[in-house]
């Protein structure tokens, strides 16, 4: 069996979509897939809570406890490594990784990213995407580099921009999309798998 492994920073919507897309498209009998756990680095995370729910392993590793970036990811991989996973997701991590860590998981290392790549990597790109004037936005699922929000591309979803938008308005047309295409990405990666 593939083990996938899952880590969150929040409310875990993503996780969710991946876990009901494993579920309804029978991810275990297609392709010999299952998330084995979710893991997050910020103690009582709705995420947590709501994969804890869904029947699936959890754990926490909190940054807060560790004195640099370095010791963190060590621990991390530590409780990522227990489950000996095919493919790691990243989903709403808010965790700037090391080198070391992306290199450690190189080719099994996913993100999804709140805008169209490579335009606007890093926070608050909602925001920035009305600002500059966009007529589309949109969410990327990419291969995880060293350099942030900067890996190969896999698979893009688009959303308009409407006038008038709030970052929050606009954020959340976006969500609803990467709860499709996030799974859809997967599921493509695991039948050539
Ligand atoms: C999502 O919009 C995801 O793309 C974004 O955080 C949100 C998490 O929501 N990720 C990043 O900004 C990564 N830099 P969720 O916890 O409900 O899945």
């Amino acid at each position: 069996m593939k083990h996938i492994v899952i880590l969150i920073s929040g409310g875990g919507s993503n996780m969710l979509a991946l876990l009901r897309a494993a579920q309804r498209d029978e991810w275990a009998t297609r392709f010999g897939a299952r998330v084995a756990a979710v893991i997050g680095n910020v103690p009582g995370a709705l995420g947590l809570k709501r994969a804890a729910e869904a029947g699936v392993a959890t754990a926490v590793v909190s940054h807060k406890a560790f004195a640099d970036r370095e010791s963190f990811d060590a621990a991390l991989a530590t409780e990522i490594d227990r489950h000996q996973p095919a493919l790691v997701l990243l989903a709403g991590f808010m965790r700037i990784l090391t080198p070391g860590f992306v290199a450690r998981y190189e080719g099994r290392l996913l993100n999804i990213h709140p805008s169209l790549l490579p335009a606007f990597p890093g926070l608050n790109t909602h925001q920035r995407a009305i600002e500059a004037g966009c007529a589309a936005a949109g969410a990327t699922v990419h291969r995880v580099t060293a350099e942030l929000d900067h890996g190969p591309i896999l698979g893009q979803a688009v959303v308009p921009v409407l006038s008038g938008d709030t970052a929050d308005q606009l954020a959340a047309r976006v969500l609803s999309q990467e709860h499709v295409l996030y799974p859809r990405v997967v599921a493509d990666l695991l039948s050539k798998m």
